[in-house]
């Protein structure tokens, strides 16, 4: 019964982290609630469980925090979507394990606890192998590009099929031998699943790998009667699924395309062939265009988060303010590496959360925009996202920035971004482009503007 009670305690922790999660003035408090929530209900377990498996349980925390901590303080930010991808993955093993541990233990299982065991077993199974492919994608370990297979959408179809013909097997008959190949198929599954995905789909797929995991998770607490691995679960689940659907929808693409699509990004070429040119600028002519401008909008994106050039962001914002420029910082949903990047790094670096405008706050005004400074971003900014249909990123929204009323764009080269796709904006008579990098290049703009 107290157990019961601190598991609600705990669980009532979880949500309102979430809720705290859910606004930038909380997030601290929630996160700090949800990491509380978490402790109480581990070292419950601990107490609950220590007189059976006290010294297993002694030997995981240990084996745990040993990888654990030095990966996540090690990990750059701009990699956390890999760590994410395979923590998702090893929490989707340790359910399956559990529930297989628990299913050969039991001498008669009810079909209630059998089913538990085979969903938490498959979608277990099936998270852990998607979970290790997404990582070895994004680590670039393997290609980031789809892979598709020879006949690969028929064998998907037959895995799925032996999947469900296993599942309903051991529903019926309880085998641990049906339950191994269940795995089996599960993991051959997720594999499949996920190769078609690529580029800049990938973060998509580990989001709804996530929300497997949490299903998996909730599934493996019928089978161990534990109600608070439910509710933790279920609440990953569903978050899981929100934030699958809000990353889609930044994408401007239906979940099916994405996963069922096959993203095939383009070389970074121009098609025609035809000879392009691009105007680049000094640091100097970029200094007068922003220090004698109305209003500024600063559009960042990954190549920010890799120069760590934030607070130099920051500093240049202030400087161009105090000169009476109006600026404001464009972010992007799906900017940089991961949901959030963008207003991480910036929050980071001091800069107030009203300045961070969404694309719906600057497209309708962005004709009168004097400058759009675009820092190390690209795809988000990509006008082929919305003329082109035959782009890989049609239907991506973007920042109008090419209806502003000149851009300088700053990158180090005239390599594209993450879809690999060739960017009009780089040619447009508008243009100035501002090479080198951006920590550089904005520390010697701020020493410009100072000089105006
Ligand atoms: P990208 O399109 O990836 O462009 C980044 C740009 O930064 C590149 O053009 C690169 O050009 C430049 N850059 C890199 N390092 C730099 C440095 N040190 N200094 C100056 N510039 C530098 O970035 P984006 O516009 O933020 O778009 C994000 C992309 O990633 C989208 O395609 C998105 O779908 C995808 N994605 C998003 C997420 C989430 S959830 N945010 C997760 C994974 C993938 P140079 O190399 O020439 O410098």
């Amino acid at each position: 019964m107290t157990v019961q009670l601190i598991y609600l305690v705990a669980a009532l922790c979880f949500i309102l982290a979430l809720k705290g999660l859910s606004t930038p003035r909380y997030a601290r408090a929630g996160n700090l609630l949800g990491a509380a929530g978490m402790a109480v209900a581990v070292v419950t377990a601990f107490v609950h469980g220590v007189e059976h498996n006290g010294l297993l349980i002694v030997v995981a925390i240990v084996l745990g925090v040993a990888v654990g901590i030095p990966a996540a303080r090690s990990v750059k930010m701009t990699a956390i979507p890999q760590m994410v991808a395979l923590f998702n993955g090893v929490g989707g093993a340790a359910a399956a394990l559990v529930a297989f541990t628990e299913f050969l233990g039991v001498t008669e299982p009810d079909v209630l606890f059998r089913i538990a065991t085979v969903l938490t077993v498959l979608i277990g199974s099936v998270s852990f192998s998607g979970s290790v492919v997404t990582f070895l994608k994004l680590q670039e370990l393997m290609t980031s590009r789809p892979v598709v297979l020879p006949f690969g959408q028929i064998l998907s179809i037959g895995v799925a099929a032996v999947s469900v013909v296993l599942a309903v097997a051991v529903s019926v008959v309880p085998s641990g031998f049906l339950l191994v190949l269940l795995a089996l198929a599960g993991l051959a599954f997720g594999v499949l699943f996920v190769l078609p995905v690529g580029g800049a789909d990938v973060p998509i797929a580990i989001s709804l790998l996530n929300a497997f995991t949490g299903l998996a998770v909730a599934a493996s607490g019928y089978v161990l009667a534990n109600t608070l691995l439910i509710v933790a679960g279920t609440l990953v689940g569903a978050s899981g699924t929100i934030l699958t659907r809000l990353m889609a929808q930044a994408m401007g693409r239906p979940l099916a395309n994405i996963l069922f699509g096959a993203f095939t990004a383009v070389a970074a070429t121009a098609a025609s062939g035809e000879q392009r040119t691009v105007r680049a600028g000094t640091v100097e002519d970029v200094a007068i265009l922003l220090g004698y401008a109305h209003n500024v909008v600063v559009v960042p994106g990954y190549g920010l988060a890799v120069a760590q050039a934030q607070h130099a962001a920051r500093e240049l914002v202030a400087q161009l303010e105090g000169r009476g420029v109006s600026v404001s910082y464009g972010i992007h949903p799906v900017a940089g590496r991961m949901p959030g990047h963008m207003n991480v790094l910036l929050a980071e670096a001091d800069v107030p959360y009203d300045q961070l405008k969404e694309l719906d706050d600057i497209n309708p005004g962005i004709t009168s925009v004097d400058v759009a400074l675009v820092v190390g971003a690209n795809d988000v900014v990509n006008p082929g996202a919305r003329d082109e249909p035959s782009s890989p990123i049609y239907g991506m929204p973007i920042f109008d920035v090419d209806r502003a009323k000149s851009v300088v764009f700053m990158k180090r080269s005239m390599r594209p971004g993450f879809a690999g796709v060739d960017n009009t904006l780089l040619y447009n008579p508008k243009t100035t482009l501002l090479f080198g990098d951006a920590k550089d290049s904005l520390t010697k703009l701020l020493a410009a503007v100072k000089q105006l």
